[in-house]
């Protein structure tokens, strides 16, 4: 009996064993799955893992922003209710750069003037204040250079390993990005030419190179190429380097806890010039990243909320500030192709920060009704960007799919804006 009973123990001991290890695995990977899940590695990598089923009660809470009504049926959407003057589409610089007196009128104390007119524009005089960031003109003669210039040096300083840092024969600099898959280099491009088109300027010039190209562009830096096993086949993007730029906190009126970024005069004029400009700028980038549908940036850090409660006290991801106070819009490659491909995951939250704003800038606006009016904004991305880049066959364009998907934002979007007119327009 005593042998027999001796093995049973033994036996049972190593059941015991066996389900203790087991328990313990299962919990390890679980607890790796979610440690991946909650990374927030810049770009690409960030939905992998995400839980779909976030309630959209949860985010909602998160926002504390109530959801636009829908516009009713069968309203008429006439891309004139939306604005008083026509302002043609391709028309070159928003605004003359300012000069000594603008600037200081900018740092100085709150306008007479009221903020917002025709209910849900900014202000012209504010508009008047904000130089244009980088100009048609300036970007073309940067490409020129960008794709010509030798480069000379490869080093870290733009992020992570696969984004290098470079400087030109010159002395001037770029931010290479080297995608690891084709959508990034593609996103990114895409994503400039989608600003042009809506004649937002913060974003810095950008260009793509070949690595193999004709030209001796990269012959200096081959060895430190062959280093980062960068294929030599790639098309890589150039983006201008700019200086002395600072994080960008969220501001107040975009965060969960208020009530948006509203045409409400009470709410807006107390604040400074500086502080007016800022937000202008940031309801540009909203309706920018909705459009793009661009993850990595306001609606990233708005989803950290649910396991980091301060996230917002923080810079925003991919958003930095020149000394001046521009705000410089970077990394934008989960724009348009992955951020439409993972669009089912982070629809909710885009359309909650879409809806957190009514206030916009009038030209961008009336860009909006014009790409909603004609229905072209495929066609008019792809000319743009054949027309700008002569490496466009190289990197490809937007499927139909996609098209189709760029095409419904538009319109959503200026329903939205259409919604905000009812609402505030007699204000
Ligand atoms: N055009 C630029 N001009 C100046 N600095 C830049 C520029 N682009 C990137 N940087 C610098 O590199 C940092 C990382 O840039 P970026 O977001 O493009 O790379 P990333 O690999 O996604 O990094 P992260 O994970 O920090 O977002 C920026 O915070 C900024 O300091
Ligand atoms: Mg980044």
């Amino acid at each position: 009996m005593k042998p027999l009973s001796a093995n049973l123990f033994a036996l049972l001991f190593l059941c015991a064993l066996a389900s203790v290890f087991y328990v313990w695995s299962a919990l390890e990977s679980r607890l790796e799955r979610h440690k991946r899940r909650f990374s927030l590695p810049g770009g690409g990598s960030l939905h992998q893992g995400l839980p779909v089923d976030l309630s959209a009660k949860t985010f909602r809470a998160l926002l504390a922003v109530p959801p636009a009504q829908r516009p009713r049926l069968g309203a008429r959407l006439d891309a004139h209710n939306l604005t008083d003057q026509p302002v043609p589409a391709g028309s070159g610089d928003l605004h003359v750069n300012v000069g000594k007196r603008r600037a200081a009128q900018r740092e100085g104390p709150v306008q007479p003037g009221s903020p917002v007119d025709g209910g849900i524009f900014w202000s012209e005089w504010l508009e008047d204040l904000l130089p244009v960031g980088f100009s048609e003109e300036y970007a073309r003669a940067w490409r020129q250079k960008a794709r010509t210039c030798r480069v000379v040096k490869l080093e870290p300083g733009c992020g992570r390993i696969s984004n290098q840092l470079a400087t030109f024969a010159d002395g001037t600099r770029a931010c290479v990005r080297y995608g690891i898959n084709a959508d990034q280099v593609q996103g990114e491009t895409l994503t400039y030419y989608l600003a042009a088109l809506l004649g937002i300027t913060n974003l810095p010039p950008l260009a793509l190179s070949q690595l193999s190209g004709d030209g001796e562009q990269w012959a200096d830096v081959r060895t430190r190429i062959g280093g980062l096993q960068w294929s030599e086949r790639a098309v890589v993007s150039l983006t201008e380097w700019i200086s002395n730029l600072t994080g960008v906190v969220t501001p107040a009126p975009l965060r969960q806890d208020s009530g948006g970024l509203r045409p409400v005069p009470a709410e807006l004029r107390n604040r400074s010039t500086a502080e007016l400009l800022e937000l202008m700028q940031w309801s540009d980038l909203v309706v920018f990243d909705y459009l793009s549908a661009n993850f990595d940036r306001l609606v990233s850090n708005l989803f950290s909320l649910q396991w980091d409660s301060r996230v917002m006290e923080r810079d925003t991801n991919n958003l930095l500030r020149t000394p001046r106070g521009d705000l410089v819009f970077i990394d934008n490659e989960a724009g348009l192709v992955h951020g439409f491909r993972v669009l089912g995951m982070w629809e909710k939250y885009h359309s909650s920060v879409l809806n957190s704003v009514c206030v916009f800038r009038r030209r961008t606006t009336q860009r909006v009704a014009e790409l909603h009016r004609r229905r072209d904004s495929r066609q008019r991305l792809l000319e743009l960007y054949r027309d700008s880049e002569p490496l466009s066959q190289e990197s490809g364009f937007l499927s139909d799919e996609h098209a189709g998907v760029l095409q419904d934002r538009i319109d959503r979007l200026y329903k939205h804006i259409l919604h905000c007119k009812g609402k505030y327009g007699q204000l």
